[in-house]
């Protein structure tokens, strides 16, 4: 999170100015965007992308939220007990704020037409541009074992994701840029290929102030590590993981990524939180020590939690509710898949009776 490469820096520089047009013409913009259900959504999540959605969605711009199904397979450890996963997250949607009468709210399992453009979309991609996604590789490597076929075209899989409804704007974090750079390509030559007008827009991605979370462990924050703080956590489990966070024998309290990672990523977590400079909060705690830092992330992290978990269990109680919401949306990203798959059969000429 501090130390960024130049493309990374460049990227969020592009975030920031395309975050004042989302401002000024919020109607112009249609976003998309996802989370793989192989476990419950954690705070990354919350800071990464949800709370971003939620506002998004509350100035006025339209969202719309894919559970990608067919993406836990790439990973076959994970994936058991999709229906409680799959509906303990639209509950930290709507408990974080998405509004299912606004937003659009869907799984991939449920919309044939979205899966369908990957055909087409895998003819525009060449298998050295597939191996060379750098997301794909460290996860790959994650798995310990070959990347199945899946797993190498994730990149088009998430293109289709993006592209059935057209969206322009996609919000995520910096793991995820070099598949918004190849939906881009997609689109572009798809446009270039096929169509007089361009059929599909270019979305760009939207970076959050704090892209990058670490887990607990030092990792990447990751579902399927667990390393992370769920958003459905009990405040009992939540110090009991803050406690367990690695730290280091140094009595004093600096901010010092590269030589203390285990004491910065606590500090940028409780920024976060509070909107504080990673910086002054150190100095602010300095000789108070490791333990007083993580008593304040914990107090911190449940108070801006509550009212999210208490709305999540009242949710949770309701599953036909949860079902509705589900239904509904997945009703409307067909419509979209439905018109889009159309154009898309118009453009490559299978103009004779196919529907
Ligand atoms: N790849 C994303 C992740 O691992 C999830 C995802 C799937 C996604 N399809 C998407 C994100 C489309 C944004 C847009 O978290």
């Amino acid at each position: 999170m501090s130390d960024r490469t130049p493309s990374q820096q460049a990227a969020l520089d592009r975030s920031a100015l395309l975050e004042q047009r989302v401002h000024s013409e919020p109607h112009r913009f249609r976003v998309l965007s996802g989370d793989r259900p192989t476990g419950p959504l954690h705070v990354g999540h919350y800071f990464g992308t949800l709370a971003n959605r939620v506002r998004l969605q509350n100035i006025g711009v339209e969202v719309i939220v894919l559970i990608a199904d067919y993406q836990v397979l790439t990973d076959q450890r994970t994936g058991r007990d999709l229906p409680a996963t799959v509906r303990g997250i639209v509950a930290d949607y709507v408990a974080a704020g998405l509004d299912p009468t606004r937003s659009t709210i869907f799984t991939h399992s449920a919309v044939p037409a979205l899966n369908e453009l990957v055909l087409p979309f895998l003819s525009l991609v060449s298998d050295a541009e597939l191996h060379r996604n750098p997301t794909v590789k460290a996860e790959t490597d994650a798995t310990g074992r070959p990347p199945t076929g899946l797993m190498l075209t994730y990149p088009v899989h998430q293109a289709a994701d993006i592209l059935f409804c057209r969206a322009n704007l996609v919000p995520v974090g910096f793991d995820q840029l070099p598949h918004i750079e190849t939906t881009r390509v997609i689109a572009r030559r798809f446009n270039e290929r096929y169509t007089e007008r361009p059929l599909f827009p270019e979305p760009a991605p939207l970076l959050t102030r704090t892209p990058m979370l670490m887990g607990l462990d030092g990792h990447k924050m990751s579902k399927t590590r667990g390393n992370g703080i769920a958003l459905g956590a009990t405040e009992d489990e939540t110090a009991a993981m803050i406690r367990r966070a690695p730290t280091d024998s140094d009595r004093q309290v600096t901010y010092d990524p590269a030589r203390r990672p285990g004491i910065a990523n606590l500090i940028e977590l409780l920024c976060t939180v509070t909107g504080d400079e990673p910086r002054q909060l150190a100095d602010q705690i300095g000789h108070r020590g490791a333990g007083h830092l993580k008593q304040e992330l914990t107090g911190a992290l449940n108070k801006l939690l509550r009212p999210l978990r208490r709305r999540r269990m009242e949710l949770l109680t309701d599953p036909g509710y949860l079902d509705r919401v589900l239904n509904a949306g997945n009703a409307h990203a067909r419509r979209l898949a439905d018109e889009t798959l159309a154009e898309v059969h118009d453009a490559l000429g299978m103009t004779y009776p196919n529907r």
